[in-house]
């Protein structure tokens, strides 16, 4: 379980988040919702350190971090070894083949030999039907094989919480669903996510929970059906804007 208390983070001339409380289940997906602006990403960035919140506590698993206070290495390792980043932007190494995308962390960060982490890596290809891209570049790739393969680089790591920052929103509609397919898949194997998205269809049937953040506050955090059935002024206004 990812948790966050009373976190909060100011830029100079904006709150970007303002005293947030939420929990992450483990082995379950929870969308993050909300406007343009309103800190979806400064949130989801805040779970493994990319973002430095000014205060507050961050709780993954046993471990708990006073954010106000400054965090050793050795903290921030423990988090990024159990967290993975998926960005909206496909982020590929490009002078790698698809394989060494995929092994590339697990050697050099895990320290796992080369045939381990190949067999783990090809194990990760044949489960998601991308074995045919192996030996490819990414520019040979289309956008959204680039972005499954950026999904696959994550799982590599064995991450115990995958965080995905609207990671198809740079993808045409038809792409978009080969990634959405695979984020299913993963929801449906209890893979833990936490997921930024624009897509609302996409997260009333996958999520089991929403999180909407509306201008730095927690405006909704529960049930999936909860919110899409709110009768709550603004998260009907909201969800009206997104017309899907
Ligand atoms: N480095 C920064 N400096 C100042 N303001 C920032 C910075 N990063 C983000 N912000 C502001 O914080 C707010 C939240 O940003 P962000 O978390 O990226 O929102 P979202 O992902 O929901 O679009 C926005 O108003 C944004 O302009
Ligand atoms: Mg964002």
């Amino acid at each position: 379980m990812i948790q966050v208390k009373n976190l909060s983070k100011h830029y100079p001339d904006k709150v970007a988040l303002e005293d947030i409380n939420l929990t992450f289940p483990a082995d379950h997906t929870t969308a993050i919702v909300g406007p343009s602006g309103s800190g979806k990403s400064t949130l989801l960035r805040s779970l493994n350190l990319l973002d430095r919140p000014d205060t507050g506590t961050l709780l993954i698993d046993q471990l708990i971090l006073d954010l106000a206070k400054p965090l050793t290495n050795s903290q921030i390792l423990q988090i990024r070894q159990k967290t993975a980043m998926v960005f909206q932007e496909k982020a590929l190494f490009t002078h790698l083949t698809v394989l060494k995308n995929l092994t590339e962390g697990p050697i050099k960060v895990q320290k796992k030999s080369k045939e381990e982490a190949e067999s783990s890596a090809k194990e990760l290809l044949k489960q998601f039907n991308m074995t045919e891209l192996a030996n490819r570049y990414p520019y040979q790739l289309s956008g959204g094989q680039q972005q499954r393969v950026a999904i696959l680089r994550a799982l590599a790591m064995s991450p115990k919480y995958l965080l995905l920052d609207e990671p198809t929103s740079a993808l045409d509609p038809e792409l978009e669903a080969q990634v959405l397919r695979v984020l299913k898949e993963l929801a449906k194997k209890e893979v833990s996510m936490v997921i930024v998205t624009h897509n609302m269809s996409f997260a009333e049937q996958v999520a089991d929970q929403v999180v909407f953040i509306d201008d730095g506050h927690v405006g909704y955090a529960g049930p999936t059906d909860g919110f899409f059935h709110s009768n709550e002024k603004r998260i009907k206004q909201f969800l009206g804007a997104m017309s899907f």
